[in-house]
């Protein structure tokens, strides 16, 4: 089996290792390299190379290196037919989990408040509130998001989350459906977004619908830049509706130096972080999915494209 690695941004080296540690017959070419682009019959994509794999016949299946798959949705001239795969792996869920509990504590017991209180030396305590008294509310149960919702049961949150289709999950309040989307919003105290990014959750945070939260909400988003209207945003920060927020994913990346986010006292940004894809964890899901391929046995979480995710 050959492998086209085309990840912009990764580092190509600790891959191979990790997947020929795997699969010590795997064949790896590293975009735009290719000596044999007859051979590939697999790609693993970051960014818009799904745009170019007609140059290659005989792939029969493009994987993401990453959970997200609109790079390769949206790239146009991807090949008709060929399945895309997502990637489901232990590493990411752990990622998503820590930084999705650490910022829901942290907006919880008022940390940036105490944080910009210390540093103008301001000795006030604020009235303390206790997990099972805080509602958050989780967009997107998928692979990620039902894997956070947990989380912070087990912390002890009142958590309430909302998807398309309808689920059971145990401790979790569930909502589904776009009638249903109003009310999860007004229960919502902190807003966490884990959708995948679509035509139908494009621009999903809006002036409408972060204005159904409870006055004084807060808000992180690790879903994508594009699901927040920013604008929206930085006007509701300005009346208080939202008190504060973690962004982690932004419309343009990286985030422009000039950009307002980045001096707003109640924002905080990292560079798209939350859930990094790790080379020790993915090899193995990744080597999995390239054998099930080789054997000609059905591959698993492949995307529906018309779904969008
Ligand atoms: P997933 O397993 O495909 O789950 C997607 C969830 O979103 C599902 O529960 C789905 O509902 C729901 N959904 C999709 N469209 C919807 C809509 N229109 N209305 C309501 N719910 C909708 O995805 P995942 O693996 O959890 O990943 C989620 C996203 O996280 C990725 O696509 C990526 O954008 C983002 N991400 C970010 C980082 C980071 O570092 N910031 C890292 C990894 C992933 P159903 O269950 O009913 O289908
Ligand atoms: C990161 O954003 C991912 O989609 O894995």
């Amino acid at each position: 089996m050959s492998l086209l690695f085309a990840c912009d941004d990764v580092p190509p080296a600790p891959w191979i290792k990790a997947l020929q540690a795997e699969l010590p017959d795997l064949d790896i070419d590293v975009w735009p390299d290719c000596s044999d682009p007859l051979a590939v019959e697999a790609a693993l994509i970051w960014g818009p190379h799904a745009s170019q794999m007609d140059k290659f016949p005989n792939l029969k299946a493009i994987l993401s290196i990453g959970a997200g798959v609109d790079h390769i949705l949206r790239a146009p001239g991807r090949p008709d037919g060929v399945p895309v795969v997502r990637l489901v792996d232990p590493g990411l869920r752990q990622g998503m989990i820590d930084y999705v509990t650490c910022h829901v504590a942290r907006h919880h017991r008022d940390m940036p408040a105490y944080a910009e209180q210390q540093h103008k030396a301001l000795w006030i305590e604020r009235r303390q509130t206790l997990a099972h008294e805080r509602r958050v509310g989780i967009m997107g149960l998928g692979s990620l998001g039902k894997a956070c919702a947990e989380a912070l049961v087990g912390l002890g949150f009142d958590v309430i989350g909302w998807s398309r289709s309808r689920k059971t999950i145990d401790g979790v309040g569930c909502f589904y459906g776009e009638d249903a989307l109003h009310s999860f919003l007004a229960k919502t105290e902190i807003l966490v977004c884990l959708l995948p990014l679509t035509p139908d959750t494009t621009d999903i945070m809006n002036h409408t619908t972060l204005s159904a939260l409870p006055p004084g909400a807060t808000l992180i988003n690790v879903g994508r830049g594009e699901q927040l209207v920013e604008a929206d945003l930085l006007a509701l920060l300005e009346t208080g509706q939202i008190a504060g927020a973690t962004l982690d994913v932004f419309r343009t990346e990286p985030l422009p130096r000039d950009h307002a986010f980045w001096s707003h006292p109640n924002i905080t940004v990292t560079p798209h972080i939350a859930a990094v894809t790790l080379a020790r964890t993915a090899a193995p899901v990744i080597a999995d999915t390239l054998r099930r391929l080789a054997k000609g046995r059905k591959l698993l979480n492949v995307v529906d494209p018309g779904r969008g995710y």
